[in-house]
């Protein structure tokens, strides 16, 4: 069996490859991305000598790379990770998220089309639902929620979703969709919540909170998104659309607390700034169909997953130091100076 994982020098597609080459270690693995900003080699790094591993530089909007990638493995499957993931910067310059998120996927299915693949799998967001209400805890996101966005993120994203279920309903591409909640866990790029607020505790500077700090999100250890789109590859249903979270609601602020606590710095780190335009207020995901379906349960509970992120965090400095110490330093002093 071959596989095409694309975007896997990024967070999730990143676990996604050390998990997968450790649970089918005879199936072959190859990495096509582009080492945007959000791309780092060095996540790969345990991998790149195994024989069952290539990595491929290429985008996924450049059709002849991807052909050419295509002719040379013949994939049984493809799994898109690929993506502009980061709604706030899909506010400054939403342009790159359309290209990127949404082409990306038109040129990798078309691909997918031309050479025959038994599953093309796309790896999408519970942000498509848009956002419930802090005052319905009762309300949770399942697959029939509508799609009503309110990034150019998600709208990208969600845009996506629906040519992914169009290519399978009019030339019968064997696709699934996966909608996972946000995640955490090691090789998270230290522009997102959580690597932020661990990188910028353990470096005494001040921990930037948007709004009130009330906003909620279903927070899932990246493993077990990994487990579920291992589970959906080979056992999902085609055509299907499944949601992924862990019933792990938490509001931003509490986090924060909660990494000030375990890193033993002290909350006057704590700064509340602008909030970000168009903020969704909470998501929350019922993944009782991945559940029923195909067994799926979450595994890592939030009190264990947060310790085993912070451990990660301060055993591999060097992976998130290098990052901050470069390129970043514009987007954050960009993004937060005038905050
Ligand atoms: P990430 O930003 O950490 O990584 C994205 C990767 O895609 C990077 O390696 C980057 O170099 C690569 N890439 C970007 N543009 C490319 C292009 N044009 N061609 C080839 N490669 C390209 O993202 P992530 O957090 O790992 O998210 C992965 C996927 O999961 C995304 O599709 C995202 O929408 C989805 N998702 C993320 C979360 C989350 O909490 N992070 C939750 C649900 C779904
Ligand atoms: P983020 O990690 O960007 O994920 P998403 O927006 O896709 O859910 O943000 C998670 C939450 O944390 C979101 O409500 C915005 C908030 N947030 C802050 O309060 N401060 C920050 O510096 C960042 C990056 C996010």
């Amino acid at each position: 069996m071959t596989i095409i994982v694309t975007g896997g020098a990024g967070f999730i597609g990143g676990n996604f490859i050390h998990y997968y080459l450790k649970k089918h270690p005879v199936d072959r693995v190859i990495c096509l991305d582009k080492l945007t900003y959000a791309g780092n080699l060095s996540t790969l790094k345990p991998v790149m000598d195994n024989p069952n591993f290539r990595f491929v530089k290429a985008d996924i909007c450049d059709r002849a790379a991807v052909e050419r990638l295509f002719d040379e493995e013949h994939p049984d499957i493809v799994v898109n990770f690929a993506a502009e993931s980061h709604v706030d910067r899909s506010i400054e310059n939403p342009e790159i998220f359309l290209q990127t998120n949404i082409i990306g996927t038109e040129v990798l299915m078309d691909a997918c089309r031309k050479y025959g693949i038994t599953r093309y799998h796309q790896v999408s967001t519970d942000e498509v639902y848009g956002d419930l209400p802090l005052d319905r805890p009762d309300l949770f996101f399942t697959e029939q929620t509508p799609i009503h966005t309110s990034s150019p993120y998600s709208s990208s994203k969600a845009g996506a979703d629906l040519l992914v279920l169009a290519y399978h309903r009019t030339y019968g591409l064997p696709v699934t969709i996966s909608r996972c909640s946000n995640n955490y866990g090691p090789y998270h790029f230290p522009e997102k919540l959580i690597p932020l607020m661990i990188a910028n505790a353990l470096n005494d500077k001040p921990l930037p909170v948007y709004g009130e700090g009330i906003n909620v999100r279903d927070w899932l250890y990246v493993e077990d998104h990994c487990k579920a789109i291992d589970l959906i590859i080979h056992d999902g249903r085609v055509g299907e659309v499944y949601n992924i979270g862990g019933h792990n609601e938490m509001k931003n602020i509490d986090i924060v607390k909660l990494i000030c606590k375990e890193l033993g710095k002290p909350e006057s780190l704590i700064t509340y700034v602008t909030d970000r335009k168009g903020h969704d207020m909470r998501y929350a995901i019922d993944p009782t169909k991945i559940h029923n379906e195909l067994g799926w349960l979450p595994e890592t509970k939030f009190a264990d997953g947060i310790k085993k992120t912070i451990k990660w965090y301060l055993e591999n400095r060097e992976w998130w130091e290098e990052i901050i110490s470069g390129e970043y330093q514009n987007y954050y002093e960009k993004m937060y100076a005038r905050r």
